[in-house]
C-alpha cells in the first residue's frame, strides 16, 4: 500500500509514546455529584493520553471534527495548524525542520498522533468519524489507511448546503457538500455495512424450504467482486457439497453461525451464491447511507448556535445537531460512549443527550476542547440543552468538566511529587487491571482484587516503603497471589515465591502509558 511522507513525518510517527502522562484535574461537576461525561479543557494529544488507562479499546463511537486547513486566519479558533501552542509544539517535536513546513505538512504533524491515540481508545468494533473537506481530504485518506489499515476506511458525503440549481448561466462550481471519513477499527468485525442489499419486501415472502420460522426472502450477502486480501474472503460449502469461494459481508465464524441455525440459502438447488433468508416478522437492516443529504445543513447549524446561545456568529464552524446524532444513532449501543475531541462548540454532547432523551439510552460522552471558550460556548452549551432551551424540554443528564493537571511522572520517569498519591494509585491499579479501585478502607495501600490477584501500592512521598516481613504482617490476605508495588525489597526469592508474592519496584516497574 503506498503511504504519505511529509516533511516532519519521522519525528511524529511514534511522538504520541512521548507524550507525558498528566492526572485530569476535576474543576467541577454540573447538575449532580459525579458524572460519566466529560468535558476537559486542554490540548486533545495531552487529554487523550490521559484519557488511555480508563478507557483504551472502550470508546466505540467517535466523532471529530478538526480544523480543515482552509488558509482562513480571521476565525475565532486555529484552522490553519497556526495557533501559538500548536506552532511551539511543532517546533518542540520536529526540531529546527519545522520552520521549512508547509501549511500540510504542519496539518499532517498535528493529526498524526492524535488519530494513533485515538486508534488506541477505539474499541474492537468501533467507529471513528472524521469531518472534513477537500483541503487535506486526500491526506487524511491517506494518514487513516496507514494507521487504521487499508481495508478500514470508507468516506460519506455530508451535502452542508441546500441545493442550488442556476443551469442557465454556469460560471464555475459551488461546493455544497463535504466529506466524512470513517475509519474502523475492525470493518470485518463490525455491525455496520455488513448486508448490502435487502430484498425487496413489496415482493411476496416464500417458504420453499417450508422453514417453521415462516415466510422470507433472500439478501445478498457477498460482494459482487470479490478482494482475495479481504479478511472476508473464504469459501462455505452448501449441503449439496457446492463451493462457493468469494468474499462475504460476514466474517466466517458468523457465517458457520448462520449456516448452523439454517439461515443460509443456497438457491439453483445448492448450486447458486449464498444468500441470508430474512423472515418477515424481523427487523430490517438499518442501512446508512453514504451520501448524506438529509442531515440539516451548515445553515442549520448556525441557527441552533444562536437559539441556543443567542449569537449565530459566537461559533464560526458548528455542525448541526442532526449530522452527529442520526452517525451515532445508526452506530451506537445505547451504553456507548461517544468521544469527540474537537468539541468546537459542543455539538457532538448535545446529539447525545438529545438522542438518549428521545430512545431512553444510556450514552456517555466525553469532550475536549483546547480554547478557553471551552467553558463559555463547549460548557455553557450543555448546560443550556440540560436544563432546556427556547421550547425545549430539560434533559436529565450532567457532565464534569476537567483541566490537564500534573504530569505524573518526570523525564527520568520519576513521580512527580506534587501528584496527588489517590491519582496515582488510580493509574497504578488502571495500568495493571484497567479497572477502578474500589476498596480502599481496609489497608491503604490495597489498591483491589482482580482475577484472583491482590493489588497493593506500597508508596508514601517522604519516606522508602521497603517490602518486608513486617509489611507482609499488615496484609489481610484474601488471594495466594499478591502483587506489592513498593520502593526497596528485603524478601528473598523463595519467600516471594513460598508467599506468592510479585514485587515490582516503584517507579520503575510502574507502566508508562
Ligand atoms: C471545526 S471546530 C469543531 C466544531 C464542532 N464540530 C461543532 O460542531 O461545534 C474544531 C475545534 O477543534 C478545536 N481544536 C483544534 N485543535 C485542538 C487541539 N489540539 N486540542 C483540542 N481542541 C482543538 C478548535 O479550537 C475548534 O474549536
Amino acid at each position: 500500500m503506498p503511504t504519505l511522507n511529509w516533511i516532519g513525518k519521522d519525528k511524529v510517527v511514534s511522538h504520541h509514546q512521548e507524550v507525558p502522562f498528566k492526572v485530569l484535574k476535576k474543576e467541577y461537576t454540573f447538575n449532580g455529584d459525579k458524572s460519566d461525561n466529560l468535558i476537559i479543557h486542554g490540548d486533545n494529544l495531552v487529554a487523550l493520553k490521559s484519557l488511555l488507562p480508563k478507557y483504551e479499546n472502550r470508546i466505540d463511537i467517535m466523532y471529530i471534527d478538526p480544523p480543515y486547513n482552509t488558509g482562513n486566519e480571521n476565525w475565532v479558533y486555529n484552522d490553519n495548524v497556526n495557533d501559538p501552542r500548536i506552532k511551539k509544539w511543532i517546533g518542540e517535536v520536529v526540531g529546527a525542520e519545522g520552520e521549512d513546513l508547509s501549511r500540510h505538512d504542519k496539518w499532517l504533524c498535528m493529526m498524526y498522533p492524535r488519530l494513533k491515540l485515538l486508534h488506541k481508545l477505539l474499541s474492537d468494533t468501533g467507529i471513528l468519524f472524521i469531518s472534513i473537506d477537500d483541503n487535506e481530504l486526500h491526506n487524511l485518506i491517506l494518514i487513516c489507511k496507514e494507521i487504521f489499515g487499508n481495508a478500514n476506511t470508507d468516506i460519506l458525503i455530508w451535502r452542508k448546503n441546500g441545493r442550488q440549481s442556476n443551469t442557465k448561466n454556469i460560471v464555475r462550481f459551488k461546493t455544497t457538500h463535504e466529506y466524512v471519513v470513517a475509519c474502523f477499527k475492525n470493518k470485518a468485525k463490525t455491525q455496520i455495512g455488513k448486508i448490502k442489499h435487502l430484498p425487496n419486501w413489496k415482493k411476496e415472502k416464500k417458504n420453499v424450504d417450508k422453514d417453521p420460522r415462516g415466510p422470507w426472502e433472500s439478501g445478498i450477502i457477498s460482494k459482487e467482486q470479490s478482494r482475495p486480501d479481504s479478511p472476508n474472503y473464504y469459501s462455505i460449502t452448501s449441503p449439496s457439497g457446492n463451493v462457493t469461494t468469494r468474499e462475504f459481508y460476514y466474517p466466517k465464524e458468523e457465517l458457520l453461525r448462520l449456516l448452523a441455525d439454517n439461515r443460509i440459502y443456497f438457491p439453483k438447488a445448492g448450486e447458486g451464491v449464498p444468500r441470508l433468508k430474512i423472515f418477515e416478522n424481523e427487523e430490517q437492516e438499518y442501512f446508512f447511507d453514504s451520501i448524506m443529504d438529509q442531515f440539516a445543513t451548515f445553515t442549520d447549524a448556525k441557527g441552533e448556535i444562536e437559539e441556543i446561545l443567542g449569537d449565530r456568529n459566537i461559533f464560526p464552524t458548528p455542525k448541526p445537531v442532526k449530522l452527529v446524532k442520526e452517525i451515532i444513532r445508526a452506530t451506537s449501543k445505547k451504553d456507548s460512549i461517544i468521544l469527540d475531541s474537537f468539541a468546537g462548540s459542543g455539538t457532538t454532547g448535545h446529539a447525545v443527550l438529545d438522542l438518549n432523551n428521545e430512545d431512553g439510552g444510556n450514552r456517555k460522552f466525553i469532550m475536549v476542547e483546547m480554547m478557553d471558550y471551552c467553558e463559555d460556548i463547549t460548557s455553557e452549551r450543555m448546560r443550556r440543552v440540560i436544563n432546556g432551551y427556547s421550547d425545549k424540554e430539560p434533559i436529565n443528564d450532567s457532565f464534569t468538566y476537567y483541566s490537564l493537571g500534573d504530569n505524573l511522572f518526570d523525564n527520568f520517569g520519576n513521580i512527580n511529587p506534587a501528584v496527588d498519591i489517590q491519582d496515582l494509585r488510580q493509574y497504578v491499579y488502571y495500568t495493571e487491571t484497567k479497572k477502578d479501585i474500589t476498596q480502599m478502607n481496609e489497608n491503604k495501600y490495597y489498591l483491589g482484587t482482580n482475577y484472583k490477584t491482590d493489588y497493593y501500592f506500597y508508596y508514601e512521598k517522604d519516606k522508602v516503603c521497603e517490602l518486608n516481613y513486617s509489611f507482609l504482617s499488615t496484609l489481610n490476605r484474601k488471594n495466594d497471589s499478591i502483587i506489592i508495588y513498593a520502593d526497596t525489597c528485603t524478601l528473598g526469592e523463595n519467600d516471594l515465591n513460598n508467599f506468592g508474592i510479585i514485587f515490582k519496584k516503584t517507579p520503575r516497574d510502574i507502566v508508562k502509558i
